[in-house]
């Protein structure tokens, strides 16, 4: 990556070919939030030609400046004054799950693409005003589900595809991890600032995945929640009974008390079975026992995400992880509160 200084608009060439509209040669790309996950969206920004980095943004001005150093870039502690300054040609949000959707429709409506990390927002409500937003400014916005960026969820979803190991007859996602440890920025563990506990932040994975791996949609579900976390006031663990529009069943299980770390989503064929071991390997068995797939060799997944971003705005596309789609996770997370609370089952509101 060139770091620019981020005043010096001159840097941008005219890479123009005669009778085609002017395109930049890079864009400018701020970010939101110098908390735990900037580094990645900052390492990949570094490595996706096209982009450049420009300013980071965070309340304590003491944090983005660490980040403004390690990248040559200008920091900032007001996401207005940032936006309203640079004019960035992206502005990319990691931020606290409440201020999602404020900080979406600010930059939307001043031009900016965005790469919004997940969960979309705290509800379908505002997951519309944000699209709202977007289509009205004509802006392209890529949700940061990176589970459809991990070499071996694709390898995985490769093999479901081809058809090898018949026909798919369910799937079970585990997750365990300890939620409350004390390195967990305590907005996490506040239901108004981060719209819940494991299933809002980690179970939103486990819906996606499984969503993605499909490409279905879930129809309806009934879960279960539990409260005994040491900090906070959001549920620590969650049950899950899914359907899936065409009729696949599925579970997920996720738990954030102390514990052995899991992470395995487990798909059932007619003739074979998958486990999945997301960030780690995936298994095959044909019958016998399971046997590792070679998934061979991958970019990481926040570069896929980045460069899936830029052809998005090159070529106007809609973005290979949409907001619509986004959406519909949070659909299926509301679905999932409500189940908990009432006990009952419940269908998944459709756009
Ligand atoms: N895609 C993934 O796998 C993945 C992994 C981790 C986190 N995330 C998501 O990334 C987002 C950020 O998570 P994180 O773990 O980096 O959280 P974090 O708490 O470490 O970082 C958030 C940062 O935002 C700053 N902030 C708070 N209010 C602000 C404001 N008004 N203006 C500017 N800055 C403000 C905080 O000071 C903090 O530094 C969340 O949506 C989270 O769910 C995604």
């Amino acid at each position: 990556m060139k770091v620019v200084n981020p005043v010096d608009r001159s840097f941008y060439k005219d890479n123009r070919k005669e009778g085609t509209p002017m395109q930049k040669a890079e864009l400018s790309v701020a970010v939101l939030g110098a908390g735990i996950i900037a580094k990645n969206h900052f390492d990949a920004i570094q490595k996706t030609n096209g982009f450049v980095a420009c300013a980071v943004v965070d309340i304590h001005l003491k944090k983005a400046g660490e980040i403004a150093q390690s990248y040559n870039i200008k920091a900032y502690s007001d996401y207005k004054e940032m936006i309203d300054t640079e004019h960035p040609d992206v502005v990319v949000i990691a931020l606290p799950h409440f201020l999602h959707k404020e900080t979406a429709i600010y930059a939307a409506e001043r031009g900016c693409h965005l790469m919004l990390e997940k969960p979309m927002a705290l509800s379908v409500a505002e997951c519309d005003d944000i699209i709202e937003a977007a289509r009205k400014a004509d802006i392209r916005i890529l949700v940061g589900h990176t589970q459809h960026y991990i070499a071996e969820n694709r390898a995985a979803k490769s093999i479901l595809q081809s058809g090898e190991l018949g026909s798919l007859v369910m799937i079970n996602d585990v997750r365990h991890t300890n939620y409350f440890h004390e390195s967990r920025p305590q907005w996490f563990l506040e239901k108004e600032k981060s719209g819940g506990g494991i299933l809002a932040n980690l179970g939103t994975h486990s819906i996606d995945k499984i969503q993605w791996l499909t490409d279905q949609a879930v129809n309806k579900l009934r879960a279960s929640a539990s409260f005994h976390g040491s900090r906070g006031n959001v549920e620590g663990s969650g049950l899950i009974y899914l359907e899936l529009e065409g009729g696949i069943p599925a579970t997920i299980s996720q738990s954030g008390y102390l514990g052995s770390s899991r992470n395995e989503t487990e798909l059932i064929f007619t003739g074979g079975m998958l486990k999945l071991m997301t960030g780690d390997s995936l298994w095959i068995s044909r019958g016998g026992p399971y046997e590792q797939v070679d998934i061979g060799d991958s970019s990481p997944p926040f570069e896929l995400q980045y460069m899936d971003l830029l052809t998005a705005i090159q070529q106007r596309s809609e973005t290979s992880c949409s907001p619509a789609y986004a959406r519909g996770v949070i659909a299926a997370l509301e679905a999932v509160y409500r189940s908990a609370e009432t006990g009952l089952e419940q269908i998944v509101e459709k756009s």
